[in-house]
């Protein structure tokens, strides 16, 4: 079968996999390709067990893979094959040199427009799916420019705005899309032919448009501002917690104003996944680069806060069980960084686990969807850990609870029988505020959650 379009996705990460199933089952006539380095990635798109756990992406790769949509190893002949190539690869935080720990690693990014250059054989259209620091646009026109002439390159940013758990539904049914282009004849009728496939699904007016660097800064800025709410509502968490405020009650008074909006005003553990500190850190960067230190300074505390909360949950923690967890036992529940997802980057579980074993307690690990990474992430303590998918029997025999992630199947828990298997007097740290604490405290257990007063029968340890 001819297709009216050959599209190319180089990094069947996250992002890349479900952004790339949803054109394919959109637009039936254009058949889509993804490729990447780990040939083992492609394997598991191609297999029954797909490499990440998506609600409804199963549906939708089981409708379209091998009609119009295929994962494939040989990246140079596809990138001969395809006219428009998605760049999704990873642009973690560097960890060496000018920048580490803040600026974005761009040597994939670098990588993969190389690669491009090298095996085009035809004019091509190459869209920054990855978020990347204003200007990226410019340094991959420059090495696709060295073509000198004989093929055209033109460079769009169109970046996916897309959250982990909701993956599907956000990619149906995006609040918008942003496609930035330059503003020259070539730039803008790319613009267009990109704009003509989501017209396919997306509203018109849903589609925006802008230039290039407004479309690169844009991404940064929408994660920044999301990052910023969570920090905000957690920092008021902890007035709560000294004045007996309710931060529920707070959130739900200041999110009804219109002007603010009631969305991710949920106080808890501090925010995980693998982009807000990173866009966030990189926003810092570039902001410092420009010599802006106080605009530099004011982000970065989002990212401090965060951390903030951290330490504040695991000293609760150490506080209420009388400040000692040398031996005692504590039940993890939900490991990934929000529920819905088995992804664990940069999850607040990981930094409050090893803190917990920094105190040599026993840890025990429960998530439905996330152990595989978690002994990932912590094969340096492995022996201190075990991991145990089933909730009633992680907490048998253990001496706390602490809820990480925000899985539904742990509200529906049976406090009863979990509180008889448990070691007595039994706590309960709920670090997302998900389970209804008086019933916990009925039951017999010591309730703290984040930002309301604790239910416990004993006195605050916490200042001795
Ligand atoms: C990543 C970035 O983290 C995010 O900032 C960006 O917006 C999109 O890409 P994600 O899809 O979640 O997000 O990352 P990941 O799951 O790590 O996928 C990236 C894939 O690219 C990996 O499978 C990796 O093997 C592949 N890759 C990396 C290439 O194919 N070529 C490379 O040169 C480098
Ligand atoms: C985010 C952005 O939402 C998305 O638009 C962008 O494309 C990628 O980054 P993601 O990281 O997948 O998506 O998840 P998100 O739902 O934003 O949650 C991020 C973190 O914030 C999670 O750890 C979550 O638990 C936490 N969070 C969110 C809160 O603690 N409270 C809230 O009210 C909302």
């Amino acid at each position: 079968m001819k297709f009216k379009k050959n599209i190319l996705c180089i990094g069947a990460g996250y992002v890349g996999g479900p952004s790339m199933a949803m054109i394919a089952y959109k637009c039936p006539d254009c058949r889509v390709t993804v490729v990447d380095i780990n040939p083992a990635r492609i394997d598991a798109w191609n297999s029954a067990e797909l490499p990440v756990y998506e609600p409804g992406l199963d549906e939708i790769i089981k409708k379209t893979r091998s009609k119009n949509l295929f994962f494939a190893k040989d990246i140079e002949n596809q990138i001969k094959e395809n006219d428009i190539i998605f760049v999704s690869v990873n642009t973690p935080t560097k960890t060496f040199g000018a920048g580490a720990g803040k600026a974005a690693d761009l040597q994939f990014v670098e990588k993969t427009a190389r690669q491009i250059l090298e095996h085009s054989q035809s004019p091509k259209i190459v869209i920054e799916k990855s978020t990347l620091p204003v200007k990226t646009a410019l340094a991959m026109e420059r090495i696709l420019a060295s073509a000198k002439g004989k093929i055209t390159f033109e460079v769009l940013s169109n970046p996916e705005f897309m959250a982990e758990g909701t993956a599907m539904a956000d990619l149906e049914k995006p609040d918008r899309v942003l496609i930035g282009s330059r503003e020259t004849q070539s730039g803008l009728k790319a613009r267009a032919e990109l704009v003509d496939i989501y017209a396919r699904w997306v509203p018109a007016e849903k589609i925006i448009t802008s230039n290039i660097w407004s479309s690169e800064l844009s991404k940064l800025v929408a994660n920044a501002f999301l990052a910023q709410r969570v920090s905000s509502i957690n920092s008021i968490s902890a007035l709560c917690e000294k004045t007996d405020a309710d931060i529920s009650e707070v959130a739900r008074a200041v999110g009804m104003d219109s002007r603010v909006g009631s969305k991710f005003l949920k106080a808890g553990i501090g925010f995980g996944g693998s982009c807000f500190k990173k866009d966030i850190l990189n926003l810092v960067y570039l902001c410092n680069y420009y010599g802006l230190q106080e605009v530099a300074d004011y982000w970065e505390s989002v990212v401090k806060i965060n951390e903030y909360q951290q330490d504040r949950f695991t000293a609760n923690i150490l506080g209420s069980m009388f400040n000692t967890l040398a031996g005692k036992k504590i039940c993890i529940l939900g490991f990934s960084f929000k529920a819905d997802t088995g992804d664990t980057r940069e999850s607040p579980a990981i930094y409050i686990t090893r803190k917990l074993l920094a105190e040599h307690a026993q840890v025990v690990i429960s998530d439905p969807k996330a152990l595989k990474n978690a002994a990932i992430d912590l094969a340096s303590d492995k022996g201190k850990i075990s991991y145990i998918e089933d909730p009633y029997s992680a907490a048998s025999g253990c001496h706390a609870l602490a809820i990480l992630t925000d899985w539904e199947l742990y509200r529906k828990l049976d406090f009863r029988k979990i509180y008889k298997s448990m070691i007595k007097p039994t706590f309960i740290f709920d670090g997302r505020n998900i389970i209804d604490h008086k019933k916990c405290f009925d039951i017999g257990f010591n309730v703290y959650p984040i930002g309301k007063p604790a239910l416990s029968r004993f006195e605050d340890q916490s200042s001795v």
